[in-house]
């Protein structure tokens, strides 16, 4: 009997995803002659049954297309909001699954979302995902699909911002995404030759940042363009988490723990105005004119590159297979030019961050970029 197979995107949206969604239907409609039921804005279109027939006709012309057209959200199966409250909405999907009699659910998202299929998974649903995000911050994969397109965008950015630094012997501070990981910011940092990079993997010291920015100044150049991934840390900011953390996994009651995680999630919160803060000090310790630009969420649109056409389509094409040979309960990554099926077990709770001693922040550090460690 021919298979019936769900399809969602959840979490941040990313250029990449409708060419992954073609990647898995077009083979499944074509070759192995599966019906292919997308659901609408993540894991709340399950609940919901909010359901999208994609045949042939839908898949065709979304190739090139960025965003994702069965939308997408940041709702969790086991903690969604309903009703003006937080429920458990495992069982609705549950549900949901069995009155469309799937074989399988894919997935298509980042590390949440790799969780929440884990989760599905756990409670006897036949799970498969992929990994997207602008972020690579995905365990067990080369690469997620998106961020080749984000690096080309926030590369462009970097380049845009230098001739306006130039002309007006300005540093140009420009906030980059990435959530706790740095690569989106050390990619394009390196390929747009940033003079400074800061990620959350290298705790900087604004110090150091201005130490460098003076030195090139004193060599005659007028000028610093200084790439900040969103979560970057100061060495201070990282020490203190580093202690909360600690003291949160000793702590015994429950309301310690909740007062250390608020704590947490406060420090969260003051992140959003730490680019502003440090662009400000920049400014009154080098006595050059600063500027700050966030680029923000045009680093998830438009149009996906090559790249991720390519790698999404090739990872869309090999789950369909995994679906024929009936293999469930991994995320299909990339390795190499190829792929290869990673238990969700193995994925779910981990986040690939860049390694301090990663070839790319040796290669930065020899062309004389700081990473305000120095
Ligand atoms: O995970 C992708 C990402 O763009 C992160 O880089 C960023 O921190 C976050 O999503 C922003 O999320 P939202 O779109 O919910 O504001």
């Amino acid at each position: 009997m021919s298979k019936s197979i769900g399809i969602l995107t959840s979490g941040g949206d990313c250029p990449g995803l409708n060419a992954a969604i073609r990647g898995v239907g077009k083979p499944a409609l074509e070759l192995y002659d599966m019906t292919v039921l997308g659901f609408r804005d993540g894991f709340r279109g399950l609940v919901q049954d909010r359901l999208m027939r994609l045949d042939t006709s839908v898949l065709s012309g979304i190739l090139t297309d960025g965003g994702t057209i069965l939308g997408t959200s940041r709702d969790k199966p086991h903690r969604m909001p309903f009703g003006g409250k937080t429920r458990d909405m495992t069982d609705a999907i549950v549900d949901t699954y069995h009155r469309h009699h799937l074989d399988v659910v894919i997935c298509l998202g980042g590390g949440g979302t790799q969780k929440n299929a884990l989760r599905l998974h756990e409670a006897g649903l036949n799970v498969l995902t992929l990994p997207k995000t602008i972020d690579n911050d995905v365990a067990k994969t080369d690469v997620t699909f998106g961020f080749d397109t984000a690096l080309s965008t926030a590369t462009e950015a970097i380049d845009r911002l230098h001739s306006t630094a130039t002309s007006h012997h300005r540093i140009i501070v420009v906030e980059i995404m990435g959530h706790r990981a740095g690569w989106l910011a050390l990619g394009a940092g390196i390929a747009g030759g940033a003079d400074v990079i800061l990620i959350p993997e290298i705790p900087y010291t604004v110090a150091s940042v201005a130490r460098a920015i003076t030195t090139r100044a004193r060599q005659g150049k007028r000028f610093s363009i200084v790439a900040v991934a969103e979560g970057a840390l100061t060495a201070v900011e990282q020490a203190r988490t580093v202690k909360l953390r600690k003291r949160k996994a000793a702590a015994k009651q429950k309301a310690t723990r909740k007062r250390i995680a608020n704590e947490l999630d406060q420090i969260e919160a003051d992140r959003e105005g730490n680019t502003q803060r440090l662009t400000k000090e920049l400014e009154s310790l080098t006595g050059i004119e600063s500027r700050l630009t966030i680029l923000g969420h045009l680093q998830r649109g438009g149009t996906p590159s090559a790249a991720d056409r390519l790698l999404a389509t090739r990872l869309g094409t090999a789950c369909t297979k995994a679906i024929a040979a009936e293999t469930f309960g991994c995320m299909v990554a990339s390795r190499g030019d190829g792929s290869k099926l990673v238990p969700l077990k193995d994925v779910a709770n981990e986040r690939k961050l860049v390694p301090p001693n990663h070839p790319w922040v040796k290669s930065a550090r020899l062309v004389g970029t700081c990473l305000g460690d120095e």
